[in-house]
């Protein structure tokens, strides 16, 4: 009934375009043409279009990490959902947990990126997570509600239904700490829940909600063999294309 997404987020990775465009040549190459599984890259805003060039002809997906919720005007640095469009772009990431506490940015600010990418028909991907302090403190449901009620406000049924989620707690990101099969299927099955209550069963059976914090190889499978998990939002072994066609493979 759901379709699992695979995404790539390259984050401020790599820095020349030859190595961008090399990366998505690799996973293009090794994907081929048909997938079961939904696929997904996430290059910085300057590689953009010379990786859509190169993704010509594939299924998969190309993704921005961020946008501004201005189509344009007077907002200096700031990138809009149409631009990402013009430029190829099928997805969006939006509130990653860098964005949430290295700059942040609040579930409001998030909201309002969220209903702008909407709008523009990019496939939003919206990150939630607790901090290593906020799960030891038993605050991760608290967290996870804020984040949820906040980012989604204001959302119809038809519209988050068209949301994918990204679990991310953030003691497992970069880290090499994975939250075990049995802790992510808890969170995740929580989330759909709260979809549930917020906009119906049914809504909630079509929400992609994926897993990242050091999604590798060789714990991909047991992952995404959980019940509520989705697909998975993957970092640093997005970076190797061996790698992160291992963990799509996982999930085929
Ligand atoms: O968005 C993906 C992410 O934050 C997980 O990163 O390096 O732990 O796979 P990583």
């Amino acid at each position: 009934m759901r379709t699992l997404l695979i995404a790539g987020n390259w984050k401020l990775n790599p820095t020349t375009t030859e190595a961008a465009v090399a990366l998505a040549e690799g996973v293009k190459t090794g994907l081929g043409t048909a997938t079961d599984v939904h696929v997904a890259v996430a290059p910085p805003f300057v590689f953009l279009g010379q990786v859509d060039g190169v993704l010509e002809g594939s299924p998969i997906g190309l993704s921005a990490q961020d946008m501004y919720w201005e189509n344009s005007g007077a907002f200096t640095g700031e990138v809009s959902g149409c631009m990402l469009v013009d430029v190829g772009c099928t997805h969006v990431i939006l509130g990653h947990s860098e964005r949430r506490h290295g700059m942040g940015e609040t579930s409001e600010v998030v909201n309002k990126k969220l209903k702008a990418a909407l709008e523009a028909k990019l496939i939003p991907i919206v990150c939630i997570g607790e901090t290593k302090e906020e799960r030891l403190g038993e605050q991760t449901e608290a967290v996870l509600l804020e984040q949820l009620s906040g980012s989604l406000a204001g959302l119809s049924p038809e519209q988050a239904a068209g949301v994918v989620l990204a679990y991310e707690p953030v003691w497992a990101i970069g880290t090499g700490l994975t939250a075990t099969p049995e802790q992510a299927q808890a969170a995740h099955a929580f989330i759909r829940g709260w979809l549930a209550k917020v906009f119906g069963e049914a809504t909630a059976a079509r929400v992609v909600v994926q897993y990242g914090g050091s999604v590798k190889p060789d714990n991909a499978v047991q992952l995404l063999g959980c019940p509520d998990i989705d697909g998975a939002l993957v970092g640093g072994a997005s970076l190797k294309a061996s790698d992160f066609l291992a963990i799509i493979k996982a999930g085929q």
